[in-house]
């Protein structure tokens, strides 16, 4: 007996928030307790191809190679399981993920993981999904994935409800040349990743402040890019990162991402920003920094992070445009 399977491909890029989102709501929806905001990253990328078949007796993932059979595997049943109820179809699905950059070092690869799994496990049920309907595909795998859908910079908004609580572009990626130096100062794998910390990050007394502020910054946040003006985003992105990274220290239990070297680098952009080179520096849930910088001084900022000896690595890259399908074909399954 021959059985048709659909099965497609999509590219997917991470994203570095410049407003972050810590905390949810609701944790089984990933319903953020404040808005945030993001550039795409297009040098990086996670190419993810899923196919349904009914001779499949499981979901099945594979990442670069490796069968993955533990939490992994389960979110990613968990947003098929959607896909499967808006469907109505019951097989399950092989899905073979690709990426070009380390796991699990705070380059937040979930995002563009479930990013890409929502356009390519919609494509192959057959669901012709809008890019809200994607966003909010990829947000119940990884609440950051929802920005990852969109392109270039994009705003997540808290929302109101499961519907709403998507991310849309604010500008495209060729709107500004922002340069992204992420300083690599280890590439363990974290010991407590996003999903595990967001839930306790109420426990904080920081928290609610944070989240009160949130609506001022991502304004300031908005406008600086719209209008690229440097210099305030700089200082609302700096400001947000430490806001958040204050919470994570004073949650319970408590998360400290920040190794000396991450410090070390925190205290010299801000020096070689007042000296007039356009950079800032951001962290998400790991020790390495990501730098900020306009296009133009990219090069020399590239230099002065690797100066630092703790510094293992530099990444590089420019905003990226949106999460795209990228082949689709039928395979004959026997
Ligand atoms: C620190 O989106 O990775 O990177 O929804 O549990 O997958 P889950 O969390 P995740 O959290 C990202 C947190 C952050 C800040 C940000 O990207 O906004």
């Amino acid at each position: 007996m021959s059985r048709d399977s659909l099965s497609v491909s999509a590219v997917a890029h991470p994203n570095i928030a410049f407003i972050k989102y810590w905390g949810n709501r609701d944790n089984r929806l990933r319903l953020p307790v404040n808005g945030s905001i993001s550039m795409n990253l297009g040098a990086l990328a996670t190419k993810t191809r899923v196919t349904f078949s009914p001779s499949y007796p499981r979901d099945a993932l594979t990442v670069n190679g490796m069968a993955m059979s533990d939490a992994a595997a389960e979110r990613v049943s968990e947003v098929l399981d959607e896909i499967r109820r808006l469907s109505g179809r019951s097989d399950f699905a092989d899905v073979v993920s690709e990426t070009n950059f380390p796991l699990g070092v705070g380059i937040a690869s979930s995002a563009a993981a479930f990013s890409a799994l929502a356009l390519a496990a919609a494509g192959a049920a057959g669901l012709e999904l809008k890019e809200a309907g994607l966003s909010r595909l990829a947000r119940l795998g990884s609440g950051s994935a929802c920005r990852s859908v969109p392109g270039g910079f994009c705003e997540w908004k808290s929302g109101g409800s499961d519907e709403d609580s998507i991310a849309h572009s604010i500008a495209p990626a060729d709107h500004w040349h922002l340069v992204d130096l992420i300083a690599i100062f280890s590439t363990a794998h974290k010991k407590v990743g996003s999903s595990a910390g967001h839930p306790s990050a109420a426990t904080s007394p920081y928290q609610e402040a944070r989240v009160l502020d949130a609506p001022r910054r991502i304004q300031v946040c908005r406008e600086a890019i719209l209008t690229r003006d440097f210099d305030r985003l700089a200082i609302v992105s700096e400001e947000d990162s430490t806001m958040m990274h204050c919470v994570m220290m004073t949650q319970r239990p408590a998360l400290f991402y920040w190794e000396p070297g991450s410090l070390a680098l925190m205290k010299a952009v801000p020096a070689w920003r007042a000296e007039g080179l356009a950079a800032f520096y951001t962290l998400d849930a790991g020790p390495n920094v990501h730098v900020i910088c306009e296009a133009g001084s990219a090069d020399e900022v590239e230099a002065r992070i690797r100066a630092f000896p703790t510094v293992q690595d530099v990444i590089r890259s420019g905003a990226g445009g949106p999460a795209h399908v990228v082949s689709s074909g039928l395979i004959l399954m026997d």
